[in-house]
């Protein structure tokens, strides 16, 4: 039977919620990769070392015992996060970036920043700390068509910060354009990209053609062909700013398939076979390892892993839901066949 083995992966954007949520998901993403860079849109959000801190804990706590796994934890970034916070983030261990997320913007992002130049006081500061700036790279201008927030985000907002702040690690989440792509490619090596499996696999057909899909609705949007190819290009294609972040994020089912859905894929159930696929189609399995496994951990200067894991190729049919009837969590693929399945 076929099999590809590579180095523990890092997922570098996941979102793992608490509570019950929690306890549900942390096992499918603890059982593939060593580390995971753990989103901070909690409700509160967590916007101090203290919080994430205390966040991380309930984190290990529900791992199940066993399972290797380390989380690295973000703050959620407002305009009254002070500078004596950048500094305290910056001198402990365990937070490895911010979490910039234009007000609106996305998923429990009320608390995110309305006024961009309002915080580049802060922006600085990080740049001073060498600590990253992941950015949610879209506008929220009602006025602005829901595809096309990415693209305008860059010329109004990113443009402006990169030359700004031409030392500050930013990493640009879950780019879903060719224009995303571009900017990247062009910008200096401090600015990289994550890159999801749905971002991957689907365009916006899968969305909304043939009926209403709510479990492939995230934000940004997925966007048509042309940028679906855009984005398998960049990934396979060996460049280091690439690099994988599932953006995995996890919403009951009842919160899913509503009149108003909330946004958001659940992924992690099968994050690295979803990748294989997708890159497997590209004819790519060769270039999965480093953008699993190294390009992310080199951007946040963290050690590669060591230990590897193997995927077979079999195939299985993913669950139509995960978690018991109060947490129920319709996930990525649900019913349907994947040819990859880790070991
Ligand atoms: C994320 C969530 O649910 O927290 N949703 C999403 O559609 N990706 C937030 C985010 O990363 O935008
Ligand atoms: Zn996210």
């Amino acid at each position: 039977m076929k099999t590809l083995t590579i180095t523990r992966p890092d997922d570098l954007h996941l979102h793992v919620r608490n509570g019950a949520v929690l306890t549900t998901v942390i096992a499918h993403t603890a059982r593939q990769f060593a580390r995971a860079v753990i989103m901070p849109n909690l409700k509160p959000p967590v916007t101090t070392v203290a919080q994430a801190l205390a966040y991380r804990d309930e984190i290990l706590q529900a791992v199940p015992v066993g399972l290797d796994f380390t989380p690295l934890m973000t703050l959620y970034l407002t305009a009254s996060t002070t500078l004596a916070e950048i500094q305290k983030a910056a001198e402990c261990e365990y937070v490895h970036a911010f979490k910039l997320y234009p007000a609106g913007a996305t998923t429990n992002s009320d608390a995110g920043v309305a006024d961009i130049k309002a915080i580049y006081p802060l922006l600085e500061a990080m740049q001073q700390h060498d600590l990253p700036l992941l950015i949610h790279g879209e506008v929220t201008d009602d006025a602005c068509d829901i595809f096309d927030r990415e693209r305008v985000f860059i010329d109004t907002s990113l443009t402006d910060i990169s030359r700004n702040f031409p030392d500050l690690r930013i990493v640009v989440e879950h780019v879903t354009t060719t224009e995303a792509v571009q900017f990247v490619q062009d910008a200096g090596d401090n600015i990289a990209a994550t890159i999801t499996p749905q971002h991957l696999l689907f365009n916006r057909n899968a969305l909304l053609a043939g009926g209403i899909r709510p479990h492939h609705y995230c934000l940004p949007i997925i966007k048509r062909e042309s940028h679906r190819l855009a984005l398998v290009k960049a990934a396979t294609g060996g460049n280091p700013k690439f690099f994988l972040g599932t953006d995995s994020a996890p919403h009951l089912t009842s919160l899913k398939e509503t009149a108003c859905g909330c946004a958001g894929c659940y992924s992690a159930h099968a994050a690295l076979e979803l990748y294989a696929e997708a890159f497997e189609r590209a004819d790519a399995l060769d270039k999965l390892e480093a953008f699993a496994s190294f390009y992310g951990a080199d951007f946040y200067r963290l050690p590669r892993n060591s230990g590897t894991v193997t995927l077979q190729k079999n195939v299985w049919k993913v669950p139509a839901a995960y978690g018991e009837d109060s947490v129920s969590i319709t996930p990525l693929k649900a019913n349907e066949e994947l040819g990859w399945k880790s070991l």
